[in-house]
């Protein structure tokens, strides 16, 4: 067998946020594959880099009084110790913001518009006028068109799901200043997409290209008609100016794929690789891209035309998975799902998680639920139940009798099924057929165990003169062990080295699985992996809850630059605390005014029995201030105080809506102004 040259990468984290069990998918997905790659021997090389540009890191590291050059080195230092954690082991990990990829994006931003693949047009879009910047859709709020509720992003509502333009917001404000956008126009760059239409059809259904599920929605976008791609954003913006066009630079999503090639560089200079050997046209290297489903569109078009049109060779595959589920449903801060890999692994053994996600994942993109309850049913029967057992039953009895494995193997044919298996779960490996593999390793142990409980060690040696027989029990037991420790290897990899150790092997690579233990010495056998507790299970929820609270602190009183990410509209259960951090008061309706130049805005002045407060209220259309005044209500008073185009508004007065009309919450007789509602 001829080693093949391989190179894989994982998406590109950003560099604003934490690793989640979510990423996490991803990243164990790819490092098993690659372990099983080099475990049988081929030249395999896996890169990734933290995804550093964009407007949401720049804003973010201002949030923070930092440089983004700070931000990204501290966040890139977080993301590796993470992956470190789940012993993600890439051959390099590096940034999109360095050297190597601003010459590789400029170099395919050169030869793109050499090609004529680059046009210009100018387009018009909100700007912030104090900020002096352009907005993208979410960093505009306003009252949504539909629903009005308040302070919803430019692109949908979180409170009704509609969808708009952020044209047609309510009373838009910049999330970023407090002020009200202006249209205003600008020249962009654009890679002409359609032109590659013909090549990308026959790419993406050539074989094994794309998983199927892939392939069949790339067809419904070829049949919507592909548009020529926006690759250029105004200064400022972190990233990096596009050659000849002085305040443009390119869209972070450009130079995003490009950072594969640039890790990939860095680790050619280090280990002295050819990288033409794996990018040129002609390369007789295989490329492989794990991804996760919502960047599919990326992947299997922008990039592989950018490739093509730069005259560069196009992915072997991309290889695409599904969402993480936690409990059934999508991972939620307030419910303590929203599990950072940092807060798992204070808690948990990474191992575990590791062999569950490997045996829930096939080759397909659905979804893979983390059943917590499951999850530990699972790790302890398999692993711990299974697997582990089978040494920690044989090896006291091989070192009472010296250490060292019989000089014959008495079962020979068992040995030999469970080695030509490995064959096959070679196979599985390969196709990404984790779930299978697993499974048929699960079946092994099942039938290492049927043959130790027949033969019974632990009986044949209370009996005189059996030494010999109890020794080739178990010895049997450790060469059944060490295969399936040699299949599990590309999962389990700290498992795998602790039990090397106890075996006494230099090698555990799938060839190695052929060299035979008889008269092989063993070590000393140490507890290989304990069961997973119920109660560490539940300190991570309630863990990973604090983790929103201290989030929650840090974001108060600032502007969220950032989406949620949480965007389900049904809102969650919260717990008592959560509801009664809503400070909510009977407030008397001092003053109603209109407001200049607001269409829908009420200026109320409230009284909280002594206390004033301010609130701006999209009622207009539906009271006149004069029926308001004299009235009570019911308002949220602790509300960070939000800046508006017409003044700040201290909190919110409670109502419903609908099509119809807006309806003021009213308390009964008696209530009294200030008066705590709860
Ligand atoms: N920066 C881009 C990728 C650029 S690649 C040139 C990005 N970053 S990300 O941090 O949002 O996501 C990184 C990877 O993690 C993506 O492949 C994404 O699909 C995956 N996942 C993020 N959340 C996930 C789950 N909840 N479940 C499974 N994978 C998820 O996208
Ligand atoms: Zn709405």
């Amino acid at each position: 067998m001829t080693a093949r040259k391989i190179l894989v990468t994982s998406a590109l984290p950003y560099a604003n946020g934490s690793i989640h069990l979510g990423h996490l998918l991803e990243y164990i997905q790819t490092d098993i594959w690659v372990r099983f790659q080099k475990s049988r021997g081929h030249d395999c090389h896996y890169v990734c880099a933290d995804d550093a540009h964009g407007t949401a890191i720049m804003l973010r590291a201002e949030q923070e009084g930092i440089t983004p050059q700070a931000l990204i080195d501290r966040v890139n230092q977080e993301h590796q110790a993470d992956f470190a954690r789940f012993h993600v082991n890439f051959d390099n990990y590096y940034s999109t913001h360095c050297e190597e990829n601003r010459l590789h994006s400029e170099r395919i931003f050169n030869a793109l518009d050499a090609a004529g693949h680059i046009k210009t047009r100018d387009i018009e879009q909100m700007f912030d006028p104090e900020r002096e910047m352009f907005l993208a859709d979410r960093f505009i709020k306003g009252t949504c068109p539909k629903c009005k509720a308040d302070d919803q992003y430019g692109d949908n509502c979180e409170a009704c799901g509609a969808a708009y333009t952020p044209a047609e917001l309510i009373d838009p404000v910049s999330a970023i200043s407090g002020a009200t956008p202006v249209v205003k126009s600008s020249t962009h760059y654009f890679f002409d997409l359609p032109a590659f239409g013909k090549f990308l059809e026959q790419w993406t259904r050539s074989e094994g290209r794309l998983q199927p599920q892939i392939a069949n929605k790339l067809q419904e976008w070829f049949d919507a008609g592909l548009n020529q791609w926006d690759i250029s954003r105004d200064a400022p913006y972190f990233g990096f100016e596009i050659p000849g066009a002085p305040g443009k630079y390119f869209y972070v999503w450009v130079d995003a794929p490009i950072g594969y090639l640039a890790s990939f560089q860095n680790l050619c200079e280090r280990e002295g690789l050819e990288f033409d050997r794996y990018w040129n046209k002609d390369s007789d290297a295989e490329v492989y891209h794990f991804i996760g489903k919502d960047i599919v569109y990326f992947h299997a078009l922008f990039w592989p035309a950018m490739l093509e049109g730069a005259g560069l060779r196009t992915p072997t595959a991309v290889n695409c998975h599904g969402f993480v589920t936690v409990n059934g449903a999508k991972m939620s801060k307030s419910r303590g799902t929203f599990i950072k890999a940092e807060t798992y692994a204070e808690h948990l053994n990474p191992e575990y998680l590791r062999y569950y996600f490997a045996a829930k994942l096939t080759s397909g993109v659905d979804d893979l639920d983390l059943n917590l309850e499951d999850f530990a049913a699972r790790v302890n029967s398999d692993l711990v139940g299974k697997v582990v057992n089978i040494a920690s039953r044989c090896a006291g009895f091989i070192k009472k009798a010296g250490g060292t494995l019989s000089e014959t193997v008495s079962e020979p044919e068992l040995l030999e099924r469970f080695i030509r298996e490995g064959d096959v779960i070679a196979d599985d490996f390969e196709a990404r057929e984790f779930a299978r593999a697993v499974r048929r390793i699960m079946a092994l142990a099942d039938e290492a165990n049927t043959y130790i409980a027949e033969k019974a060690p632990w009986a044949l040696a209370k009996e005189d003169g059996r030494e010999q027989d109890v020794l080739d029990v178990c010895s049997m037991g450790i060469h059944l062990f060490r295969q399936l420790i040699v299949y599990l290897a590309p999962i389990v990899p700290t498992l795998t080295d602790d039990a090397r150790a106890f075996l006494n092997l230099e090698s555990i690579d799938w060839a190695s699985r052929e060299h035979s233990l008889v008269g092989h010495t063993i070590n000393k056998f140490k507890p290989l992996m304990t069961r997973v507790e119920r109660e560490r299970i539940d300190a991570m929820i309630e863990a990973s809850k604090d983790v929103l609270i201290e989030e929650q602190k840090i974001k108060d009183g600032t502007n969220k630059a950032t989406p949620p990410l949480d965007d389900d509209p049904i809102s969650e259960a919260i717990d008592f605390d959560a509801f009664s951090a809503v400070d909510l008061r009977i407030a008397l309706i001092k003053r109603a005014e209109s407001v200049e130049g607001a269409k829908k805005l009420l200026k109320l002045t409230l009284d909280l029995g002594g206390l004033e407060k301010t609130v701006f209220s999209g009622i207009k259309a539906h009271y006149s201030p004069e029926a308001l005044e004299g009235r009570l209500t019911v308002m949220v008073a602790n509300l960070a105080p939000r800046k508006m185009r017409f003044g700040v508004s201290e909190g919110m007065v409670l109502a419903s809506g609908d099509d119809e009309g807006i309806y003021l919450l009213s308390p009964d007789n008696g209530a009294k102004p200030g008066q705590r509602v709860s």
